[in-house]
């Protein structure tokens, strides 16, 4: 079974990445050396697949645990849900060395994170991540937090997990839409750092399309092995993280300003992906022939690369991205590519380039 080491010190963890891991979840906890006691937290969805299955584990493994079924859906991701969440916990005495696992996508192990981050000022908590986008970016890192109305992952904080159980099977049942939209950030992945993953997924895409279990395995480990590289350089988020963000100035500011839910954040930043190749060519030399494979692929995994764009579209987009962290002084800065695989950040881009890069991805 792939295993991936994330080295933090006193904060390291493993990412396991196979099947049937729920199944032997207590198990693994159980080498965690953490308390008897302990939540899971998962959705309705997510809940009524697998939340049994947790639950049988712990027990046998000798933990008490409660299930926190919510609501799914990025709404659920509030400071309201946090609230409830401590009163559960409080009703089933959760103590100090407790600890909270995080079942379900990254709605879940953002909210379940945060809620093990501040209650009795942080306890220990393991991710159980059941979407595509969970097992390749937000159950790694650390990044845990929940949503205001004024914007997304407002108020947050960085509090690892002990571990990190990536179950293939869980992905089974996932939708097609949120499965190719986790494919996205799988792709990003591939142009960020490892042109060899790139071509597998040019090679292989009918593979990952059919989820074929060896294909994904390999793909997801390799994915979760990037994202601990680069975390383990930066956890904090002051420097080279921010390569991660390749595509997401555009991608997030599509989803920012069309609403959030009508294209899933897959989609808004394929979108992203294919503006950031045309900068990248633009600015650092990202071959012509580099633009369309980043293009194709994501085409391929059945993602956006174009969006329709009238004259007040493109102002909120613009008005998106002056909110976006990575503006300093007022100019935008991207992640971009030198090559497929490399790229470097904190590239300041002129609004007019920004323009441009719009009317390439304009519908
Ligand atoms: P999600 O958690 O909302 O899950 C998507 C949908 O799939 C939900 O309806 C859920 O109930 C359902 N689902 C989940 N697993 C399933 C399964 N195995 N079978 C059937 N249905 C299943 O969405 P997501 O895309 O996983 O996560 C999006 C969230 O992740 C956003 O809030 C985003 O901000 C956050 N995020 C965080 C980080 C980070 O570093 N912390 C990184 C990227 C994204
Ligand atoms: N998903 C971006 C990060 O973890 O930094």
């Amino acid at each position: 079974m792939p295993t991936v080491q994330v080295p933090l010190g006193n904060r390291s963890y493993e990412i396991q990445v196979g099947n049937r891991l729920i199944a032997s979840l207590g198990e693994r906890c159980r080498r965690l050396k953490i308390g008897t006691r302990c939540a899971v937290i998962t959705d309705a969805n997510v809940g009524a697949k697998y939340g049994e299955a947790a639950v049988k584990s712990l027990k046998i493994a000798g933990f008490t645990p409660t299930l926190i079924t919510l609501d799914a859906g990025e709404n659920t991701k509030s400071l309201a849900t946090v609230q409830k969440c401590y009163d559960l916990l409080a009703a089933h005495r959760i103590e100090r060395k407790s600890f909270i696992v995080a079942l379900g996508g990254g709605v879940i192990g953002d909210l379940a994170g945060f809620v093990a981050a501040t209650y009795l000022r942080g306890i220990a908590f393991v991710q159980v991540p059941t979407t595509l986008l969970a097992q390749v970016d937000s159950s790694v890192g650390g990044k845990v937090g929940v949503n205001l109305k004024a914007g997304k992952n407002l108020v947050g904080a960085f509090h690892q997990p002990r571990l990190v159980l990536c179950d293939l099977d869980t992905l089974s049942t996932l939708p097609d839409r949120e499965y190719r939209s986790g494919l996205g950030e799988v792709v990003k992945y591939g142009i960020i750092h490892d042109a060899s993953l790139f071509q597998k997924l040019e090679k292989q895409m009918d593979a990952v399309l059919s989820r074929q279990a060896a294909t994904m395995s390999a793909i997801v480990a390799r994915c979760c092995a990037i994202k601990a590289e680069i975390v383990a350089k930066d956890e904090t988020d002051n420097g080279p993280r921010a390569l991660l963000n390749f595509g997401h100035t555009i991608g997030h500011a599509i989803e920012n300003s069309i609403g959030y839910g009508k294209l899933l954040h897959g989609e808004a930043i394929a979108i992203g992906h294919v503006a950031a190749a045309h900068l990248s060519a633009r600015r650092l030399g990202l071959g012509a022939e580099d633009v369309g494979r980043i293009r194709t692929v994501l085409q391929r995994s059945g993602l956006p690369v174009t969006l329709k764009m009238p004259g007040d579209k493109r102002d909120r987009l613009f008005a998106a991205m002056r909110l976006d962290k990575k503006v300093q002084a007022g100019e935008i800065h991207f992640v971009l590519a030198e090559a497929i695989g490399r790229t470097v950040f904190g590239q300041r881009v002129p609004d007019a380039e920004v323009n441009w890069a719009l009317d390439q991805i304009k519908e």
